[in-house]
This record gives structure tokens, sequence and C-alpha cells, in this order.
């Protein structure tokens, strides 16, 4: 089969469809057929009216891909990578190899994979009709707080998330996916992230970060919050209803000084406690913070600790936070370079994120310890029927 008749316009979709239904931890994973029933051989559902990735469970490997096209891309070029995605992340979620896969076997084990696919605003002009950006698709304000690097982890114009329990699968996936629109994009930069390993802690357990806290316990969980904070409704561009916003921050964390800090230190510095996440009034992680308690005429969680400046101040001010670690090796001179590539997705970037952000930058007791160095913002396409291909609507 040639990948350029695919390039051409044939999408030609295969015929994994699973059904719909995506919840948060909701929607089991489906095993795929006639395997025994082993983690590996899960499938998350490709096709249905959201993309995989976002409210799935999150699995325990990520990749980030951002993807600038080559200079002179139309709307064709576009709707060819679209259509080339899209027929490889079916086949490769549900366990089969991609069309003219070099390594078919790397395909056999799904393990929950999902490709997730946003644009950039950098799409709108050259490649799809400028009066579709949505409002909130552009660069975040430059923070107090920044350091970005706009060359290493800026913004682009296309992003591929691969997430999946089994990091051979995620890589082959985005080897691919990559491999296949080569002639069309350039690769800006790769962010990996994991979890904990798949199975190493009971199900439902909140991931931990690098510095040691439990981090994603408060959160959207029920689809009537996902369906009111995280799915757009196509009220501002009717093409994207079903897709999402994503914000997408790398920040560094400064573990050197963070480890010089007392544990209580540490706790008050986030408002919750180290050994199991719960606030500093409660005992459980998902007890509710009393931000008004005070012991000795002293609140209990300081009002510059982190949870008491992102807690929402209105109830639009919410979002998904479905972050990952990153670990990477260190620079010259240094002793680590790790952090967190922060994941916020959410109907409206204006109204939602941002007001969270400007009071983190304004004043944050973690901001001593931690540092962005990358931003950027998508819009996650909406999902698609099997026969469709992600992005039909935003380029048709
Ligand atoms: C809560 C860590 C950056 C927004 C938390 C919690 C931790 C944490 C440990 C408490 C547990 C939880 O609810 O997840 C971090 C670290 C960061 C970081 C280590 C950077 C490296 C950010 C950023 C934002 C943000 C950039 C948004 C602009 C929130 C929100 C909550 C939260 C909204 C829940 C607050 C509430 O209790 O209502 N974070 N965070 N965080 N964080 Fe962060």
């Amino acid at each position: 089969f040639s990948r350029r008749r695919l390039l051409g316009g044939a999408a030609g979709l295969g015929a994994v469809g699973v059904g719909a239904g995506i919840g948060w931890g909701a929607a089991e994973a489906v095993t795929a057929n006639g395997s025994d029933g082993s983690a590996g051989q899960q499938i998350e559902p490709f096709y249905g009216p959201h993309q995989a990735g976002i409210a799935t469970a999150a699995q325990a490997h990520a990749q980030f891909v951002g993807l600038d096209l080559v200079e002179g891309s139309d709307s064709a070029a576009l709707t060819g990578i679209l259509k080339v995605w899209t027929e490889d992340a079916a086949r490769l979620t549900g366990g089969r190899a991609a069309l003219a896969d070099t390594e078919p076997e790397l395909a056999h084990i799904p393990s929950r994979l999902t490709v997730t696919v946003g644009v950039g605003a950098g799409v709108f002009g050259p490649a799809a009709p400028a009066q579709r950006r949505p409002t909130w698709l552009r660069p975040l304000p430059a923070f107090s707080i920044d350091r970005i690097n706009e060359s290493v982890w800026g913004q682009t114009d296309l992003l591929l998330q691969v997430c999946g329990d089994d990091p051979t699968t995620v890589a082959h996936a985005v080897r691919v996916l990559t491999k296949n629109v080569r002639s069309r994009v350039r690769i800006a930069w790769v962010q990996r992230g994991f979890h904990h390993a798949r199975g190493s802690t009971p199900k439902g357990t909140t991931m931990r970060n690098l510095m040691g806290q439990v981090d994603g316990t408060v959160n959207p969980r029920s689809d009537l919050d996902f369906d009111s904070l995280v799915w757009d409704d196509g009220g501002q561009q009717p093409w994207l209803a079903g897709g999402t916003a994503l914000v997408l921050r790398r920040i560094a964390m400064q573990l050197d000084t963070w480890e010089e800090l007392d544990r209580h230190a540490r706790e008050l510095t986030v408002g919750r406690t180290i050994p199991n996440g719960a606030p500093l009034t409660g005992t459980d992680e998902h007890d509710t913070p009393d931000f008004e308690a005070t012991r000795m005429g002293i609140p209990v969680i300081p009002p510059s600790s982190h949870i008491a400046r992102a807690h929402q101040r209105s109830a639009r001010e919410q979002f998904l936070r479905r972050a990952y670690n990153y670990d990477d090796p260190p620079g010259p001179g240094e002793t680590s370079n790790s952090g967190l590539i922060f994941a916020a997705y959410q109907q409206d970037v204006d109204a939602q994120f941002l007001p969270v952000q400007q009071r983190l930058a304004d004043h944050d007791a973690l901001n001593e310890w931690t540092v962005p160095i990358g931003s950027a913002v998508y819009a996650i396409l909406p999902g698609i029927a099997e026969g469709d291909f992600l992005g039909s609507t935003l380029v048709s």
C-alpha cells in the first residue's frame, strides 16, 4: 500500500473501532482479541467523540512531540499529515502494525497506547482557515517566573501526544508517526515523561512527582465535570466541538535546594502532607482543605502555599491536570535535570488556566524551587468516528 497514495487523500481507515465511551477511569481498556488478558493486550478505544489520552486514566509513559510544518505547507499538506496520523494511530492503538510498518512485531503489545493530536496557532492562515483559530489559541503572556527557552521548548505548529503503559510500544508509535510524515514536518522537540510503572501501585493511586509530592489529587473526575470544564462545546468554533485546549508547560525542579528543606517546611510549601498528600487540615488525600482554619491564630494551610494560591476562586477556574515527570541527563556541572511536563486541558485557556497561572506567578511559595522553561498551547482535535480523519472539521 503506497504511503504516497495515502498522503494524496485516501483515508482507507482500518477496522479497529471499539466504541465511543471514554471517561476518567470509567471506560476500562478492552483486551485485544485472542489475547491472554495480559496488561500488554489492553486497548484504549481510538474512535469516539473525544480523542483518547485525556480522560484516559494516565498511562505510565508519555512522549510529547512538537512538530512544525515545513515552509510553504498548505491545507492539502496538513490534510495529508492528519490522514496518515489517523490511519497509523487507529492501527497502532488497536495493536495492529501500521501500513508498511518495518517493525510490525513492535505493534503487537498495545498496552493502552493512545495517540492524541493537537494543532498550534501557526497552522491557522497557511494551512487552515484563519478565522477558525480559537481566540485563546495564542502564546501565553510572559510571566515574571518564566525562563522559557523558546528555541528549545517553545510553541510548535503540531503536537503528537503518545501515551502507553509500555515504553517500547510508545517509542515504536512515535517512530512510525513521525517518519511517515517526515517530508512534511520538522521535529522541534520531544518531551519524554513517566509515572509509576504500571502495576507498581494500586489502581487509582495518584502519582508522585520527583519532589516526592502526591500530585494530581484535585481534578475533574466525572463525565459531568469533563463536559462543563474540559470538552469544547463548539460555542466559539463549531469545528472544535468535542476537542479541548491544552497548555503544556515544562517546569524544571531545583532538587538540590528543595532537599535542603525539612519535611515540615516542604509540607507548608504545598499545603499538603508528604506521606499521603492530605491537606494540612485533614487526614486523607481527598479531604477538602479548610483554608480558613487557624492554629493559635496562624493559618494551618499557609496562604502562600501552592494549593492556597492555585485553588479556584470561581467555578470556571478549573482544568484537568495530567502531568508527567521528566528526568533527563544533567548538563555539565548539574546534579539533576528533572521536573514536570505539566499538561492542563480545558475548554478555554483565557478563562480557566490563565487566572490561576497569573496568581501563581504573582506569588506561590513553590516558585522558589520550580522554573517554567517551556510553554506551548494547542487545540486538541475532536474525536472521530470510523471512516473520518482527525481534523476533518478543521480543514474541510
Ligand atoms: C495542586 C505540585 C505547577 C495548578 C498541586 C499539588 C501538588 C502540586 C503537589 C497538590 C495535590 C493536587 O491536588 O494535585 C505542583 C508542582 C508544580 C506545579 C511540583 C511545578 C513543577 C502548577 C501549575 C499550575 C498548578 C503551573 C497551574 C497554573 C494546581 C492546581 C492545584 C494544584 C489548580 C489544585 C489546587 C486545589 O487544591 O484546588 N500542585 N504543581 N500547578 N496545582 Fe500544582
